[in-house]
């Protein structure tokens, strides 16, 4: 079997499918994928891709709303480069025959949080996600692009300090194999596992982060995780994303009392930021003894919601729910991770060779917390630039950080909680979750830290992503306890406040990787 490749992707969401695309009609490509080729967070995508493509907007208007959102942290330079590409990928996306929804004609566009104009490109109305992933799929598939589904890549295999291939456990098999490749490109999502709420599938445990971390990669903005505040909360069921497109719509949010709270706390009312959002809900759900408030959708055309959100009135009602009559119960969930692997405007980490694409990057257009709709677009926007890197400059030029942190050393607690998924999920729900606090944070970092010394042996893919969430969690735990602040999406009770020190990156890297 051939084993080496121009480009390796790692990972099958619209970040690698994309670029695999792209990277193909310059060499060959090898997509290895450690679950089936679609399971990844990008076919649950519903909302759609924000571009500025309408006649009362400009990529300088989507610029500001991006760095409104971001809160004093986005890159300027990436946030530019994002909202000027915006709409050559989309044709790009068009080109590959991606169904998106028309109205007499032309690209339907839909409106949603902290956007100051209806920007939001969608397909199969709610089902945004789905139609591009199907199509990437298809689109690869007629192609020369060697695609390995159940291949759990454990390692980046780096040499002289360039990213040389990678290491990966074929689980079905229980083969450990080794690729190699003059590109390896990190494309494996996020780490929304590490929540008890989660919109996240199972698939996103944070391994892209944990293997770049581990092979000396500089990993940034891992305290600015943003939480979605309207996941259905009914027992028994997993946190279904509502749509903030749903609140763009006219959904008014409700406490269980049946009160209309949001205009109390924000101007924005249902459409104010998601932390925003996911904090007021908070306080109500606290202040009525209730484990959710209500998304009242009852008062909009009936036909408008079954014909704009099929997949959610679908989900609904297969769970007993009729909303075009009964308000749905929601909570928030964890959704999404700013933070990442660090990359410049090119998608280069620091290690040459290695690049990081879509979720798993942090290439700094989010900032502080991420505008609705812009994660699909970064994912097409840097990982054609990754492409086209590669095709200028066979040398990849690494960037570097002057200052970086190194995981602090703590002492291991005598009596810690076993360590197991639900109890991991728990702890980073309760302690850094949306409303965070020294004690806490502290807390928290303290148990991970102990956890890190007794890993489970790594003997197959449960063993191997729980270990990848305990890094990421000691990642995130540390990185919110350093930020004495509050901005964005990190939220401190004991720092309420924005701090102009603050208005600078939290960048690690591992001590032990040379
Ligand atoms: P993913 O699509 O998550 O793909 C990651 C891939 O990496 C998977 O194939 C996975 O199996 C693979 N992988 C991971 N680890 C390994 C490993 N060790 N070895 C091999 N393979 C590995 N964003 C928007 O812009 N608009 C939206 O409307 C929107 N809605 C959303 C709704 C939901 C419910 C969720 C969860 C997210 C939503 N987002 C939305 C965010 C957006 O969907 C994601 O950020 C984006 O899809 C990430 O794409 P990706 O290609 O980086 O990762
Ligand atoms: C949503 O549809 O609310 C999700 C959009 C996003 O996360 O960007």
């Amino acid at each position: 079997m051939m084993n080496h490749y121009d480009y390796i992707i790692i990972g099958s969401g619209i970040a690698g499918l994309y670029a695999a695309l792209l990277a193909i009609k310059q060499g060959s490509v090898l997509v290895l994928t450690k679950s089936s080729i679609d399971d990844g967070s990008t076919k649950h995508a519903q909302g759609g891709i924000a571009a500025a493509i309408g006649k009362d907007d400009s990529p300088e208007l989507h610029f500001k709303d991006t760095i409104a959102a971001g809160d004093g942290l986005c890159d300027v330079n990436a946030v530019n480069i994002l909202t000027k590409e915006a709409a050559e990928c989309i044709d790009d996306l068009i080109k590959l025959k991606v169904p998106f929804d028309k109205q007499d004609g032309k690209i339907s566009l839909g409106k949603e949080a902290a956007h100051s104009v209806p920007r939001i490109i969608h397909a199969g109305g709610d089902a945004t996600g789905e139609y591009i992933e199907n199509t990437l799929i298809q689109q690869v598939k007629s192609t020369k692009v060697k695609v390995l589904e159940h291949c759990l890549v454990t390692e980046i295999v780096t040499d002289g300090g360039r990213a040389q291939g990678v290491k990966v456990f074929d689980y079905p098999t229980n083969q450990v194999k080794e690729y190699s490749s003059h590109f390896v490109i990190l494309a494996t999502g996020g780490v929304g596992q590490l929540f008890k709420y989660t919109t996240n599938p199972n698939v996103a445990t944070g391994d892209g982060i944990a293997m770049a971390f581990k092979a000396g990669a500089e990993i940034s903005d891992m305290e600015f995780f943003q939480f979605h505040p309207t996941a259905i909360r009914l027992p028994g069921v997993a946190p279904f994303l509502i749509s903030e497109a749903v609140r763009g719509e006219g959904g008014i949010l409700k406490n269980a009392a049946g009160y209309r709270f949001m205009p109390d706390y924000a101007d924005g009312a249902e459409l104010a930021p998601r932390d925003v959002v996911s904090r007021s809900i908070l306080s109500e759900m606290k202040k009525t003894g209730s484990d959710k408030v209500f998304l009242d959708v009852t008062h909009l055309p009936a036909h408008l919601i079954t014909t704009r959100f099929p997949h959610i009135y679908r989900f609904c009602q297969e769970h007993g729910l009729d909303i075009t009559k009964e308000p749905i119960p929601v909570a928030p969930a964890a959704h999404y991770l700013m933070g990442g692997v660090k990359v410049n405007e090119w998608s280069e980490t620091n290690i040459p060779g290695l690049f990081a694409i879509g979720e798993v990057a942090c290439t700094g257009v989010h900032g502080a917390n991420r505008l609705a709709s812009n994660s699909l677009l970064e994912a097409l926007v840097f990982g054609r630039r990754a492409i086209q890197r590669t095709q200028t400059s066979h040398s990849a030029i690494a960037r570097k950080t002057n200052k970086y942190y190194s995981l602090p050393k703590r002492k291991p607690l005598s009596n810690v909680p076993p360590l197991n998924l639900t109890n991991l999920q728990s702890l980073m729900w309760n302690n850094v979750g949306i409303v965070r606090s020294a004690e806490g944070l502290t807390e928290a970092a303290n148990i991970l830290a102990t956890w890190e010394r007794s890993l489970p042996e790594f003997i197959d893919r449960a063993s191997y992503e729980l270990g990848n969430l305990v890094l990421c969690g000691r990642l995130m735990a540390e990185a919110a306890l350093l930020r004495e602040e509050s901005r964005g999406a990190h939220f401190r009770t004991d720092f309420p406040n924005k701090s102009p020190k603050w208005r600078r990156h939290i960048v690690f890297r591992n001590k032990h990787s040379g």
